[in-house]
């Protein structure tokens, strides 16, 4: 391990953590885009804030800025189709991403997944540039709990259904 590259032994480590998959979706209408991420993670608690990293050249990007707002969908065992569509898999872009699923809006208008084992409903408070990424930090307005909803992690390079 130690003869590795660093450039070669860094995504190697990464995929050693394990990350629950969560949506985050911007924009509206035919302005909408969205990407499933595994960086989300709290910030705080009082004021509830929370935070993910996202790539600049992503088509989220530039709609968390003009938008002020993002949904925040963590996901549930079975909604592995729903991070394969938001991972960009199949060449799904934008608007499409959206496709059968059901979404509500809740305080800020920013969509979330119906059944979503949480969603958060946030105001982007900081948008911290990184290199290629973006630090997000969202100020949460809303929260929805489902129970018995499980979880969809990422690890060590494939999707992986938590039961309830
Ligand atoms: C499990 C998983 C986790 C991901 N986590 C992140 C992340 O934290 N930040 C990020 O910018 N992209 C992440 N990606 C990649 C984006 O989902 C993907 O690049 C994006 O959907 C592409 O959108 P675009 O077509 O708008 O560029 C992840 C992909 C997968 C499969």
């Amino acid at each position: 391990m130690a003869d590795i590259p660093l450039p070669q032994a860094f995504p190697q480590a990464m995929r050693r953590l394990i990350g629950h998959c969560t949506v985050i979706t911007a924009g509206a209408g035919d302005d909408r885009s969205g990407l499933v991420v595994t960086s989300g993670i709290s910030l705080s608690a009082d004021p509830p804030q929370v935070l993910f990293c996202v790539n600049r050249g992503s088509s989220t990007w530039p709609l968390l800025a003009r938008h002020g707002c993002f949904g925040w969908s963590a996901l549930a065992a079975e909604h592995e189709e729903v991070a394969k569509r938001f991972a960009g898999f199949g060449g799904v872009k934008g608007p499409d991403r959206y496709a059968e699923a059901d979404w509500i809006t809740d305080v800020t208008g920013a969509l979330l997944l119906s059944d979503a084992a949480m969603t958060l409903d946030c105001e982007v408070a900081e948008m911290i540039d990184r290199d290629t990424h973006s630090i997000v930090i969202g100020r949460v307005r809303a929260v929805r709990l489902r129970d018995d909803a499980g979880a969809l992690a990422y690890w060590n390079g494939q999707f992986r259904s938590i039961p309830a």
